[in-house]
């Protein structure tokens, strides 16, 4: 275990200082109330740990890869899942001493003369996106503040609103006042020559989204005056709101219109309700192109989606996807496939125009490996398909089929070939217009058999000799 707080050089990169940009991720946190061993920052929204998707808005939204990513006890996990990657650092703080403490360890790892901005970041607002990042970048780069935040509009119960309350007049930032802080007052408060009691304050429904922006010298000067004098005895980095103001320097902030893409989680409930926002976000993208049997119930990974768009913005896409479908990246889909309920394709699996897969089928490859199903293919209920195997077009692979390809012995299936029910294949070739009747086959070469008239004729029951007999004996 790391005894102080530090910069992590053995997963560190250094950072690119001429780039005028430094991003902070906050990512200590390890979830306490989620009571698991999986550190809080490694949960996956929409199949991404939390903690990657917060990186790729900033790359993208910052405009700049550097990063600095805080970390704590469970710095290893996050370090592994995140990676060693060009102007990427990590710094661990060992206790969790508050938001301002954080970023004053992450400053410990820039150059004191770096004359840029610094961009914050919460490591569990996984449905943050680059865009969002990117206009509130633009627009603290347009004001005249030397701080910048985040704002959203709380729309529930008030007492439900555990975030920082965002307190203006005419307009000004004067203040940001924790959920906590408000509930211990015992007179009201005053910031700078306004007084609110604790009423209004609860009430406020503009929130703080843990995103700022400040620049950067000002920024290493104001941090030092933060103090732990909270109920929580935490260092507060909202707190350089009141900092800035008393110095005379300007605040700003920039409010987000859908303040859903704001959110972080502490417990389960919160992350699955990220989680539908994140299923609801991806069916208004492809609705207008895919069918979806039940809106509420699928899953498409993220690189997925975008290749569907693009199909979208050149030819007609028509694909419907069942009920409780599951599409994992890697799987390469085509105009009028139709997939049943509750599918699971993982791995590199590319299927051609029109081809339908029945409910309860299962495809996965591992990554090395591919699968392939030609046009018009008809994969019928139940089938199970792995590893390597490629399949031709307008063939029809009925109920109960398993299908196996090793890399030793891939699966290759010609055009046109029909194979009923209960069939079981490994790493067999078999040629176009071949039929197979209920068969068990082991790495066999087959062709197609016609009889005197040119009728195919069906192949049946080729069973493997048995193996292993001597292990066997009749029960009494
Ligand atoms: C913080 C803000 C609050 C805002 C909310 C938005 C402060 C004092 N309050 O509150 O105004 O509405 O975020 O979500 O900043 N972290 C560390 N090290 C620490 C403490 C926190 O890395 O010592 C990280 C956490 O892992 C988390 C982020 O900072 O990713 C925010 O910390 P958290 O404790 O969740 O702050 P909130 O109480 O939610
Ligand atoms: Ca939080």
């Amino acid at each position: 275990m790391l005894k102080e707080s530090c910069v992590l050089e053995e997963i560190s990169s250094s950072l690119d200082t001429s780039i005028p940009h430094i991003s902070i991720i906050l990512a200590a946190g390890h979830g306490k109330r989620l009571r698991s061993h999986l550190p809080k920052m490694l949960y996956e929204i929409w199949g991404v740990p939390t903690v990657v998707r917060v990186s790729r808005a900033v790359r993208e939204g910052f405009a700049t890869p550097n990063e600095i990513v805080v970390v704590g006890i469970k710095w290893k996990e996050v370090a592994h899942t995140l990676g060693k990657s060009p102007h990427r650092v990590f710094v661990f703080q060992k206790e969790q001493k508050g938001t301002g403490d954080a970023v004053k360890i992450a400053l410990r790892a820039i150059p004191e003369d770096f004359t840029g901005n610094i961009y914050i970041l919460p490591g569990d607002m996984g449905l943050i996106d680059a865009r969002i990042l990117q206009e509130f970048r633009e627009a603290f780069e347009k004001s005249a503040s030397q701080m910048f935040i985040l704002t959203g509009e709380y729309e529930g119960d008030p007492g439900k609103n555990y975030y920082g309350r965002v307190v203006k007049k005419e307009g000004e930032v004067l203040g940001i006042v924790e959920y906590r802080d408000i509930l211990s007052l015992s007179k009201p408060l005053t910031i700078g020559n306004h007084t609110f009691t604790a009423r209004e304050l609860l009430n406020i429904r503009e929130f703080n989204a843990g995103v700022y922006a400040f620049d950067h010298a000002q920024l290493r000067e104001s941090i030092r005056k933060i103090k732990p004098d909270n109920v929580q005895k935490e260092y507060y980095l909202t707190d350089l709101v009141k900092i800035f103001r008393l110095q005379g320097l300007r605040v700003g902030a920039r409010k987000v219109k859908n303040s859903s893409f704001l959110l972080g989680f502490n417990d389960r409930i919160v992350l699955k309700q990220m989680n539908n926002i994140a299923r609801k976000n991806v069916y208004d993208k492809l609705k207008q192109i895919v069918t979806f049997e039940d809106p509420d119930d699928f899953f498409i990974a993220e690189e997925v989606v975008e290749k569907i768009m693009e199909m979208g913005g050149k030819e007609p896409v028509d694909i419907t996807i069942g009920q409780g479908a599951y599409i994992g990246r890697g799987v390469k889909l085509s105009p009028q496939v139709v997939i049943g309920k509750n599918v699971r394709l993982e791995g590199n699996v590319t299927l051609q125009e029109k081809v339908k897969i029945g409910d309860e089928v299962r495809m996965s490859s591992f990554a090395h490996q591919e699968i392939r199903i030609g046009r018009n293919t008809e994969i019928f209920w139940g089938d199970v398909i792995k590893g390597n195997v490629t399949i031709g077009e307008n063939c029809r692979i009925e109920s109960w089929v398993r299908i196996t390809g090793s890399d030793e012995y891939p699966v290759k299936i010609g055009r046109k070939v029909l194979i009923k029910g209960n069939s079981y294949i490994f790493g067999c070739v078999i040629e176009s217009e071949a039929e197979i009747e209920h068969s068990v086959l082991n790495r066999k070469k087959i062709k197609s058999l016609r009889d005197g008239k040119g009728n195919v004729k069906r192949i049946k029951y080729v069973l493997p000799p048995p193996e292993g007999e001597e292990a066997m004996e009749d029960l009494p």
